[in-house]
């Protein structure tokens, strides 16, 4: 990689090129770009090794690897003997939810839900603080569906950070990703913190289940879904889970104990290959939000690929050619502000099927005050959205393959995927399921499906199953 920023600095335009030559460079530098965002199947195949090599690494020792791969204490039930009411939280992304279901015989009869935007007080404020928002939101939920209750119901947690758990009810926060920075929480024992801040509020439930969001997406499709193999997350973070055989998880006796069981990892496969980018395709931008994010050297695949750094890695793309004159001149003297360009429009962007790109032309005018007069232009920033969204849909392709190929699964199965990524982005699925089949070969007929809401839902049947005998 670092050939190709070497590339670009020699890219830099000088007083006396002639026109002849700038043309040629602004060409090489957008190949440049192509090359590194547009992956071979040989390239993909290469990763997918390596990831599967990381994932038995950190089955028999984390430190070892880049994948921690966490076993979630979530083993492979019958759905159907799951019945009564339970509550659920979801915590993770921008948003905080909470849910109440009804469930009969593993269906969902009922739920109600509502969604609360997580202040940034709360984000990268202190843990009371982050927990007392948790607990205020429940109340206010209970208020406004009117619920009274005269006993403790079982309630699931959602909690979708890196966290190393000792029992479906037990687990502390490794790091924060996804830009929460919240103080006290590191280390500290999650259910607790929650169920202090409930008590502390006499709300009347119990905290009985503690869960990432990729096994509650899974869990919540294996109820309607048995060959459900796969929960992944595309949305402002990403990750994935899967069902693993107990005994090959030979870092954890308690669970290597239980043999031929299947229980469900979490991944956390948004480190991968952070230590040494022995096979990432990093672009010198990468390196960049990496350096001035919360968590320099960690989650660098999950910056590649994820919500929350897709705008600006677009931005600073933008910026580099316009620097070069590759693109004019008023990107770079406007787009100055770090994060200040939005992940969802380089998804409207990229969907922009208006001749002459109008609606790129109205978004980059209204909402960044960038006139862009030459339709050429919007043509190009349109290519440098797709090259970005094409990275991230291969490699998010190159990880579920990867990971079929690790679970023995390349038929017959459901991969279920929840997040905005995956939901929004305009060629993503094509592009994400074309790399699967690179990596897992033509033959996978696996099938992906989205599951909306699956890490609320999850939650909830997670407790549901934490209570069968
Ligand atoms: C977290 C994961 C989570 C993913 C998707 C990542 O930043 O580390 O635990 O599953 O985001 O929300």
């Amino acid at each position: 990689m670092k050939r190709l920023s070497t590339i670009l600095d020699h890219l830099q335009p000088q007083a006396g090129d002639s026109k002849e030559i700038r043309s040629l460079k602004k060409r090489m530098e957008l190949q440049s770009l192509r090359s590194t965002c547009i992956l071979s199947d040989e390239r993909l195949k290469q990763m997918a090794y390596f990831m599967i090599h990381e994932m038995h690494a950190g089955l028999s020792d984390e430190s070892k690897s880049t994948l921690r791969m966490l076993p979630s204490f979530v083993y492979r039930r019958d759905p159907s003997r799951a019945s009564g009411e339970y509550y659920a939280l979801d915590l993770g992304g921008t948003n905080f939810r909470v849910l109440q279901l009804q469930i009969q015989e593993g269906k969902l009869l009922k739920h109600r839900a509502s969604k609360f935007r997580i202040p940034d007080w709360a984000m990268t404020g202190t843990s009371d603080e982050l927990f007392g928002f948790i607990a205020d939101s429940i109340r206010k939920f209970e208020q406004d569906k009117k619920i009274e209750r005269s006993s403790r119901a079982p309630l699931g947690f959602t909690f979708s950070f890196p966290t190393q758990q000792t029992d479906i009810n037990a687990g502390s926060l490794i790091a924060w990703t996804k830009g929460f920075t919240t103080s006290g929480v590191q280390g500290k024992n999650l259910v607790k913190l929650l169920q202090d801040a409930i008590d502390q509020r006499g709300i009347k439930l119990e905290v009985v289940a503690l869960c990432n969001d990729t096994v509650g997406t899974l869990i919540a499709r294996l109820f309607s879904d048995p060959q459900t193999e796969l929960g992944v997350i595309l949305g402002t973070g990403s990750n994935a889970c899967y069902w693993e055989k107990a005994k090959n998880v030979t870092k954890n006796g308690k669970v290597s104990g239980k043999g031929d069981e299947e229980i469900c990892i979490n991944m956390e496969f948004g480190n991968f290959d952070s230590k040494h980018m022995y096979v990432l395709p990093e672009l010198p931008f990468d390196a960049e939000i990496d350096k001035h994010s919360p968590n320099p050297g960690f989650q660098r695949f999950e910056k590649m690929i994820s919500g929350f750094y897709k705008g600006e890695i677009v931005r600073l793309i933008f910026v580099q050619l316009s620097k070069n004159g590759v693109l004019p001149a008023v990107i770079a003297s406007t787009l100055t502000k770090r994060n200040g360009f939005d992940s969802a429009h380089v998804s409207d962007i990229l969907g922009d099927r208006l001749p002459g790109r109008h609606l790129t032309e109205r978004i980059l005018k209204d909402i960044y005050n960038v006139h862009i007069p030459d339709e050429a232009d919007r043509h190009l920033i349109q290519e440098v959205c797709l090259m970005v969204v094409h990275r991230s849909a291969q490699l998010s392709g190159m990880a579920i393959g990867a990971t079929l190929l690790k679970a023995g699964k390349q038929s017959c199965a459901t991969v279920a995927i929840d997040g905005a990524v995956y939901q929004y982005t305009p060629n993503f699925r094509f592009i994400m399921e074309k790399a699967i089949k690179s990596v897992v070969g033509d033959h996978c007929d696996v099938r992906c499906v989205l599951q909306k809401d699956g890490s609320g839902f999850g939650a909830g049947f997670i407790a549901a199953l934490s209570q069968l005998k």
